[in-house]
C-alpha cells in the first residue's frame, strides 16, 4: 500500500494517508484520522485533473473547522432530536452537540476517530479498508458496533464506499459520508451554478431547530423540486419558510426508489469544466446541504479559503430523527443482523 504519514491526532495517535488511483489519473486521498478523503482529483472535459472537495492538511486543522469535512460520519448521519430515543422501551440519552438536538455522532463522532488501516483487506493502490469499533455507551448509543467502511477508486472513475456494521446489543446506526464538493475544483468560489438532478419526489420538511417534523411532502411546486436539473442559486434565496430554516438548502430528499439495490438518486454538473458527479446509493434518504455554515474562518489546502457555500454535501442517508419517528424506514441493528449499504460517487464529464 503507497502510505505517508499524515501527523497525528490529538490524542498523539499516528494517522496515515493512504492514496487510491485508477488508469485514467484519478486520484483519492484518505486518511485513517476520521476515515477522511482529504482529496480527490478527477478530470474536466478537457482531461484536465483538480482536486474537487475541500480538505486540509492536518488533522488538527480538520478538527479546528470542525465542520466534518470529507469525514466518515457514525454511528448516526445528521440529526436526533433533543439527543434521545426510545429503543425497545428504554430511554438513551446521547450527546447534544447542536443547540437542542445531537448531530452526526455526537461530540466525539466517527469523523474523530483513528481508524485502523486493515491492509490485508485493502487492494494495494485500489482499495481501502478502515475499521473502527465504537465501544458499548460510546456518546451514549448502546451496544459495541464493529464498522468497516472500504473505499474504491475504480477504472469507471467511481469513488465507491461500502459501510458494514455489526452489533452486540440493538441499536441505532446510520452512516454517511461528509465531503464538500466544488466540480470546478476546491476553493474556486461558490457552488452556485453549480446543476443538480435528485430523484426525488418528495422531501422531509423541517422544524427551525432542522428536525423533521415527520411528514413527507411534495417538492412539486417548491424550491426543493430537483426533478430537472437546475442550478443551486436559482431559488435558494426564495422567501420560502424550508429555506430560511435551513440558510438554505439542508434537507433531507425522499429518494424515488424501485427497489433496495443500487440506484441513481442524484447528478451534480458544473457548466465551465464540464465535470458530472452521479450518485448511486442503496439508501432511501438523500442529504443536500448547500454549504451555508461556511463563512470564510476555514483556511484550506493551499491556503484556500471557504465562504459561505464554496462547497456542498450529497449525504446519503436513511431520514434524520428516525429513532424518533417509526413512520420512517428505520435505523434499528440488532445482533445478528449485518448493516450493509453502499454509496458510488462516478464522475463523468459533458
Ligand atoms: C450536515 C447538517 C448541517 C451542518 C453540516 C455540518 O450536513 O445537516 O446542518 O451541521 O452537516 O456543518
Amino acid at each position: 500500500m503507497s502510505k505517508e504519514s499524515f501527523g497525528a491526532a490529538p490524542d498523539g495517535t499516528p494517522v496515515y494517508l493512504y492514496t487510491l488511483k485508477n488508469s485514467h489519473g484519478m486520484e483519492a486521498k484518505i486518511i485513517t484520522f476520521g476515515g477522511i478523503v482529504v482529496s480527490l482529483k478527477v478530470p474536466d472535459r478537457n482531461g484536465k485533473l483538480d482536486d474537487v472537495v475541500l480538505g486540509f492538511d492536518s488533522p488538527g486543522e480538520y478538527v479546528k473547522n470542525h465542520s466534518y469535512f470529507g469525514a466518515l460520519i457514525g454511528r448516526y448521519g445528521n440529526r436526533i432530536a433533543k439527543g434521545k430515543f426510545t429503543l425497545d422501551g428504554k430511554e438513551y440519552v446521547l450527546a447534544t452537540n447542536d443547540g437542542p438536538n445531537h448531530l452526526h455522532g455526537g461530540t466525539f463522532g466517527f469523523d474523530q476517530r483513528v481508524w485502523e488501516a486493515d491492509e490485508a483487506e485493502s487492494v494495494p493502490g485500489r482499495s481501502l479498508v478502515l475499521k473502527y469499533v465504537s465501544k458499548d455507551g460510546e456518546e451514549g448509543y448502546p451496544g459495541t458496533l464493529s464498522v468497516t467502511v472500504r473505499y474504491s477508486v475504480t477504472d469507471s472513475n467511481e469513488l465507491e464506499i461500502e459501510y458494514g456494521a455489526v452489533t452486540d446489543k440493538p441499536t441505532v446506526v446510520n452512516l454517511t459520508q461528509h465531503s464538500y464538493f466544488n466540480l470546478a475544483g476546491q476553493g474556486s468560489g461558490d457552488i452556485l451554478s453549480h446543476q443538480l438532478t435528485i430523484v426525488a419526489d418528495r422531501f422531509t420538511p423541517i422544524d427551525s431547530t432542522l428536525i423533521p417534523t415527520g411528514e413527507l411532502r411534495p417538492v412539486d411546486g417548491t424550491p426543493m423540486d430537483f426533478r430537472t436539473p437546475t442550478p443551486i442559486g436559482a431559488r435558494i434565496n426564495q422567501n420560502d419558510q424550508q429555506l430560511i430554516y435551513g440558510k438554505g438548502y439542508d434537507h433531507n430528499w425522499v429518494l424515488t426508489r424501485k427497489d433496495n439495490g443500487l440506484g441513481l438518486v442524484a447528478t451534480l454538473y458544473e457548466p465551465t469544466t464540464g465535470r458530472v458527479m452521479d450518485v448511486l446509493t442503496t439508501e432511501p434518504g438523500l442529504q443536500f446541504y448547500s454549504g451555508n455554515f461556511l463563512n470564510g474562518t476555514a483556511v484550506g489546502k493551499g491556503g484556500k479559503v471557504y465562504n459561505y457555500r464554496n462547497g456542498l454535501c450529497l449525504e446519503t442517508q436513511h431520514f434524520p430523527d428516525s429513532p424518533n419517528k417509526p413512520q420512517f424506514p428505520s435505523t434499528v441493528l440488532r445482533p445478528g443482523e449485518r448493516y450493509e449499504t453502499m454509496t458510488v460517487y462516478h464522475f463523468l464529464t459533458r
